[in-house]
């Protein structure tokens, strides 16, 4: 039986990302795995023990290759269900040392937290994704499924007021800290503790137009007792909503981790909800992240209403 075969980002790469100052980004792709970096901190996540082990084997073998300094390393198994998900635990350091640290993306900086549960405080998928927003220079921003509120610094940095959303009231607190961090002050910002889904009608109601709409939903999550959202089901129902408070010529980011919600799905969901809700958009497609290969990392779609 042939051995699956990680694929590491080469030399060029790694001085771009750092001459671009990002130290945020994918080292490796294989079928049950990958491995992160955050600053000098690494996080392999796995399927399968072999799939940990030969990631672990080769990150020793790639930074002597490529001259690359690591700092610790943490390891995160990737489980089925969502109840069933733990912390990264520490593989090799000082196991007395603080376990948050700073990352930085194009120059903006994120609080990474290996204490703070699964997930560290960066989907380094999202890096193009980012860097387009700032590209707009929205003037009003909505940051749906805002978690640490990397899109809403993103667009505070490129002149925008955010008003970010999200269920934790942790995630927003993490999200203040990332404003803080880049020297943003916070109260032209809003940070909402909320369901999306009950938000987005009452800036509906009171008639909020917005230049750019982040939708990044999770594949499912608890909305409430009893309530789930499932993006597969709710993603139409989510995007219908944002139509209504998105302004004449704004952008709607559609993402999804959802493996059964591709490029082509988003296309045909979007296309159903412009036609229900009586708009237009131009659909755009960023450039593959150079650090993930084809299909590993999130399928995302720009709306740009016309
Ligand atoms: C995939 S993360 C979003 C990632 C984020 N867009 C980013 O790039 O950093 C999902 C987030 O959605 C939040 N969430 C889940 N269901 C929600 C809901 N119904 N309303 C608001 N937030 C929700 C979770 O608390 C979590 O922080």
């Amino acid at each position: 039986m042939k051995k699956p075969i990680a694929r590491w980002i080469d030399a060029a790469l790694l001085r771009d990302f750092e001459a671009e100052k990002t130290d945020a980004h994918r080292l490796a792709t294989m079928q049950d795995g990958w491995v992160e970096r955050f600053g000098r901190d690494i996080l392999v996540s796995f399927r399968t023990p072999e799939a940990r082990e030969r990631l672990t084997l080769e990150l020793h073998l790639w930074a002597a290759a490529v001259a690359f300094d690591c700092g610790r390393i943490f390891t995160r198994f990737l489980p089925r269900k969502n109840e069933e998900r733990g912390q990264p635990q520490l593989l090799f350091g000082d196991a007395a040392e603080n376990l948050q640290t700073t990352a930085m993306e194009r120059q903006l900086k994120f609080e990474i937290d290996f204490a703070a549960g699964y997930s560290v405080g960066l989907f380094v998928d999202q890096r193009e994704n980012r860097a387009y927003l700032r590209k707009l220079t929205p003037k009003r921003v909505l940051n749906c499924f805002a978690y640490t509120c990397s899109f809403g610094v993103a667009a505070a940095t490129a002149g925008a007021t955010t008003i970010n959303v999200d269920l934790s009231r942790k995630a927003l607190a993490r999200g203040r800290a990332n404003f803080a961090l880049n020297t943003l002050t916070t109260n032209v910002h809003q940070f909402i503790a909320d369901d999306v889904l009950k938000v987005l009608p009452r800036l509906a109601r009171r008639g909020e137009k917005f230049d750019a709409i982040i939708l990044d939903p999770p594949t499912f999550a608890h909305r409430g007792p009893g309530k789930m959202f499932r993006v597969e089901r709710d993603f139409e129902q989510l995007l219908l909503m944002a139509l209504e408070v998105a302004a004449r010529d704004g952008h709607i980011l559609l993402a999804t981790n959802c493996s059964e919600l591709g490029r082509q799905a988003l296309e045909v969901l979007a296309r159903y909800c412009l036609k229900t809700a009586g708009r237009a958009a131009k659909f755009v497609h960023l450039p593959a992240l150079p650090d993930f290969p084809h299909g590993a990392g999130a399928s995302s779609l720009w709306l740009s209403l016309r």
